[in-house]
């Protein structure tokens, strides 16, 4: 097989796994705690950004002004209900289809990386047993700048030795898609095609992704 395809960076929260639902309810009971609104409409501001940053935008919902040591100390409550969720994540919690085109990139030898703003990123790789897939994984610990900014997927292309030419992303936030056209790369968008208006191609979900499909991006 000739192409261009070297690399297949992955967002991890809402492709390879729905952990944005444990995110989401971690923050949903600090903002209770706190008496701030916060339902799922805010909620899909979150998608792709940092924790840090996740705060201030359920703090816009607030009366108060907050010191940083406080807003530091909620980050931590909320990441230790964020952990306790998914110290339970099984191997059963991938998405359908993941497995199979994980499968399809390791038979025709393309590099695989896992590319998230999550600190947990390595933690849930290891929890759903799928760390033998990936050759690199970029987390939050890794980068300084989120999405939309490129750095997660220059990261994850430098360190597999590959350019962004070569690489096409898997994104489930518009922020992700816009980051990866940024770092010029090929994006994939997995969900709603009229929020991911920016991919170049986006699929309803992993299973009606193939090789095939992708490689057409490459022609
Ligand atoms: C991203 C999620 O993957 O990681 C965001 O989409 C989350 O919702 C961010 O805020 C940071 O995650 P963590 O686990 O480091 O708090
Ligand atoms: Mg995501």
């Amino acid at each position: 097989m000739k192409t261009q395809l070297k690399a297949v960076l992955f967002d991890l929260d809402g492709v390879i796994v729905d952990t944005a639902k444990y995110h989401y309810l971690a923050w949903k009971k600090l903002a209770d705690s706190e008496g701030i609104y916060f339902d799922e409409k805010i909620n899909e501001r979150l998608k792709g950004v940092s924790r840090m940053a996740s705060l201030e935008i359920i703090l816009e919902r607030s009366s108060r002004v907050y010191s940083e040591e406080e807003k530091q100390k909620m980050t931590e409550i909320k990441n230790n209900w964020y952990r306790e969720m998914i110290e339970q994540l099984k191997p059963d919690e991938v998405l359908p289809g993941v497995i199979d085109f994980l499968n399809s990139l390791k038979k025709y030898g393309i590099k695989c990386a896992i590319c998230s703003a999550s600190k947990s990123a390595a933690y849930i790789i290891d929890k759903l047993g799928i760390k033998d897939y990936f050759d690199t994984i970029v987390g939050g610990q890794d980068i300084t700048k989120s999405k939309p900014d490129p750095e997660v997927f220059l990261v994850a292309a430098e360190r597999l030795n590959v350019s962004p030419a070569e690489c096409v992303v898997f994104e489930d936030a518009y922020a992700g898609i816009e980051a990866a056209k940024r770092g010029g790369m090929k994006a994939v968008g997995v969900g709603n095609p009229d929020i991911l208006t920016n991919a170049d191609v986006v699929y309803k979900d992993m299973t009606e992704v193939t090789l095939e499909k992708v490689l057409k991006l490459f022609q």
